[in-house]
């Protein structure tokens, strides 16, 4: 893994290095450690906020020279706002904003983890270390050129100064797995479509092996034998022969049920005979991005060797036109035996899922299902970038999961599911049609979804709004975002971990 960024841990006794960073309430109020680092200095803080109208709200930056006294180039101060409201994503947003304030010139940095009551927690700590790695992740691969300024490659070198560098130091390999969960996620969905097509994902998800995970992958003979005529029609247009791959990792007591997560892997979305617009059809490279979140998550939970027995499967294909496309009309025999009427070859994920949800479930019997797949529009127009769509057929699934949300900064809103719903999806050809018109887009994909869930527990989130090309965060500045990996390894940290 290519990584801009080394963070080490100091006590926070510490001479400075570089760019000093240290934090302040919404009183400008130090903690004790920073106020003495600064001396008298302090006060010159307090004037240079007066004049910039810094008041130290959460996650706000007051970037100052550093003052005669003080071993730094430049003094950061960054807000906490209300230090006792904090929550873990408040931390990885601390790292992110101190990560923004490198440059090519300036790439020493001591951060001081220290609120007015005190020195952080190590988990405070450690996440202000995601934050600054999430922040720093670039997807540079395919630039032969760097930029201005850009050139040098300098690594930037980071000093975290904590209250217990041991326990800090304890903390961050196993948040470390999971940052590296998120940057293989990113990169999968940055990668360009004639380069990660259903084999080449296949390969990579193979990689995991090294981990530890096991890997099966369904080529399409095997998928042919199960059925899955679902997933296979989607494929049928394309050179490039869809794959199914099923990932175990067995953390958990043996024999215990799994939980498990299924992505939509779409490795290019041209809708098929029922084709798209060309304005931004290249977007549809990240049409990967739920299978790219299930592969980074596994990543996730197997290095950092989580106590949970997890499955992992994502349904990989590209969705072209051809002579051998599937026309509208067709009726399709997916693995459940339930029949597909084609109305829209665009709403190829739904059919993809369909055979990977009926396969999870029947040959895993998870104790819970959660899908992630950039499903449809619909979901943007309604939710924009700000939160997934969540449906759920369980209500304590879908509870845990808004929580994980709020905790991680990677929010879920739920929206509802019903029989009036269902019926809209009813074809009078076969047991069922791939749309269901204009209204409720969502939540009629969601509703087909769920016919393919045989009451197993199950939430679907819709990330076709958060996945990709949402804007740039303080913890993000790339096109793919690798939502999904902080928020389920959450979800499975705090509800499915043998202690
Ligand atoms: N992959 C798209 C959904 C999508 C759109 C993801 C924009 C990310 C950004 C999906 O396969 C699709 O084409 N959905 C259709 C469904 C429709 C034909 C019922 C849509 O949303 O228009
Ligand atoms: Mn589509
Ligand atoms: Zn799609």
């Amino acid at each position: 893994m290519s990584d801009a960024i080394k963070v080490g841990f100091v006590p926070l006794s510490a001479a400075a290095r570089g760019i000093l960073v240290v934090f302040c309430d919404d009183g400008l109020k130090l903690g004790p450690a920073t106020a003495k680092a600064l001396g008298s200095a302090a006060d010159l803080v307090k004037r240079a906020a007066s004049a910039a109208g810094f008041k130290g709200k959460s996650g706000a930056a007051l970037d100052i020279l550093a003052p005669e006294g003080v071993k730094a180039t430049r003094l950061v101060v960054i807000g906490a706002g209300k230090p006792a409201s904090l929550k873990a994503s408040d931390f990885l947003k601390f790292g992110g904003v101190a990560a923004g304030k490198l440059t090519a010139a300036a790439t020493a940095m001591t951060i001081m983890a220290e609120l007015p009551g005190g020195a952080m927690t190590s988990e405070q700590a450690v996440a202000i270390a995601s934050g600054l790695r999430l922040r720093a992740y670039k997807f540079d691969r395919y630039k032969t050129k760097k930029k201005d300024g850009e050139e040098g490659g300098s690594r930037a070198d980071i000093s975290l100064a904590v209250g217990d560098a041991i326990a800090a130091k304890k903390a961050f390999a196993p948040a470390g797995h999971v940052v590296d969960g998120v940057i293989i996620a990113r990169d999968l969905v940055n990668e360009p479509p004639n380069v990660l097509f259903p084999e080449e994902f296949a390969r990579r998800a193979g990689q995991l092996r090294k981990l530890g995970v096991k890997i099966e992958v369904l080529d399409v003979k095997s998928m042919q034998k199960l059925g899955m005529g679902a997933l296979l029609g989607v494929g049928q247009g394309s050179a490039r022969p869809s794959r199914t791959v099923i990932m175990r990792w067995d953390g958990g007591k043996k024999g215990e049920a799994p939980v498990a997560f299924v992505g939509k892997g779409v490795c290019f979305d041209t809708g098929g005979i029922s084709i798209k617009a060309a304005g931004s059809m290249e977007d549809m490279k990240g049409d990967m991005g739920g299978a790219a979140c299930v592969v980074g998550l596994m990543h996730a939970l197997a290095a950092r060797k989580a106590k949970a027995n997890v499955v992992g499967a994502i349904g990989l294909v590209e969705n072209m036109p051809d002579g051998n496309a599937q026309r509208p009309g067709d009726i399709v025999t997916s693995m459940s035996g339930q029949t597909i009427e084609i109305i829209n070859t665009d709403a190829e994920g739904r059919l993809v899922l369909a055979d990977v949800l009926w396969y999870v479930a029947k040959k895993t019997k998870p104790k819970f299902m959660v899908d992630l797949a950039t499903l449809t529009g619909a979901i943007v127009v309604a939710l924009g970038t700000e939160h997934a769509g969540m449906f759920s057929n369980n209500d304590e699934l879908a509870d845990r999961l808004l929580a994980a949300g709020v905790e991680s900064g990677e929010k879920v809103w739920r929206l509802p599911l019903g029989p009036e719903y269902d019926k809209l999806i009813d074809s009078q050809f076969a047991d069922m049609k791939n749309t269901g018109g204009r209204h409720g887009g969502s939540i009629t994909a969601a509703q087909f979804l769920q016919r393919f869930v045989d009451g197993t527990p199950w939430a679907h989130l819709d990330i076709a709004g958060t996945a990709m090309g949402a804007p740039k965060t303080d913890i993000n500045q790339s096109w793919g975002s690798g939502y999904g990996v902080r928020l389920l390894d959450r979800l499975v940290a705090d509800h499915y971990e043998r202690k």
